[in-house]
């Protein structure tokens, strides 16, 4: 990095609109970083895909954002976290979520007990059950659930709607009649259904965010240095938002999720 690095924005990327809710909390920890969000729309969902394609994705969209100019970059996407595992770019950090969200959970729960929502990628590769064994051996109460239908319900805005509900309760059953006092919402868009998930597993204590757990492990890499803190006091605080597939929703639902107007929204192609 040069060494107006610290001046470069952070990247984050996601399959799609559901990131927005990760660079919610990352724009809210950090008022003073620049930050561009890669939404690769065009190729969502990537949560129903096999780990050679997720990978291939992941890579391309971190070559991409590097050659944007970035100092880190977050992989906010839950089913990337799982598959993209070593970095090719060393100069860089490069963040996942499923580490610090392991993290949080390992230290919310006080029964031991702890849900996983996700993706059927996020599911099938155990990244979840694997960070959280690697932060405490001794937590081996681990109930995951794939909820596929969850995406297309954030996606077409029914958050708060009775069959959205109805799916709820169908997917959180039985771990909610196995007492999980802490649930992880592993999958960028659930966040957006949180009021539903909220009243349907009304017995849990810990709803953890993987937009506040990565928001928090940056907290921790701005004080040690690792990320260099941005030194302009004036700059344009409008956020670039690239996408690589034209959606009117995708700009209403992230103007709603961010509460601006002035995101600065552009089309790429990332010659894939
Ligand atoms: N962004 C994905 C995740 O967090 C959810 C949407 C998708 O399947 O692409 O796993």
């Amino acid at each position: 990095m040069n060494k107006n690095s610290s001046n470069l924005p952070i990247g984050v990327f996601d399959s799609g609109i559901g990131g927005v809710t990760v660079l919610k909390s990352l724009i809210e920890s950090f008022p003073h970083e620049k930050f561009i969000y890669l939404g690769d729309t065009a190729r969502l969902p990537y949560g129903s895909k096999s780990p050679s394609t997720i990978y291939n994705y992941s890579e391309q969209n971190i070559k991409f954002l590097y050659h944007q100019g970035v100092k880190a970059i977050v992989i906010a996407c839950n089913s990337a976290s799982s598959h993209f595992t070593n970095s090719f770019y060393k100069e860089i950090p490069i963040y996942g979520v499923v580490k610090p969200s392991a993290y949080y959970a390992v230290n919310s729960t006080k029964n031991n007990k702890i849900g996983i929502l996700g993706t059927k990628a996020t599911v099938t590769s155990q990244s979840y059950v694997d960070a959280i064994q690697s932060v405490d051996s001794k937590t081996n109460h681990i109930f995951q659930q794939a909820c596929p239908l969850f995406v297309p319900l954030a996606e077409e805005g029914m958050a708060d709607d009775i069959v959205t509900e109805i799916i709820a309760k169908r997917y959180l059953e039985s771990m909610l009649k196995e007492n999980v006092d802490t649930i992880i919402l592993g999958c960028t868009h659930y966040p957006i259904l949180k009021p539903t998930l909220k009243k349907v597993g009304n017995s849990v204590v810990n709803w953890i965010d993987t937009g506040q757990s990565i928001a928090k492990l940056l907290i921790s890499e701005f004080n040690n240095n690792k990320i260099l803190k941005n030194t302009e006091s004036n700059f344009d605080k409008k956020i670039k938002i690239l996408t690589t597939d034209e959606s009117q929703s995708f700009k209403d639902l992230a103007s709603k999720i961010l509460a601006r107007n002035n995101l600065d929204f552009q089309l790429v192609n990332l010659s894939f």
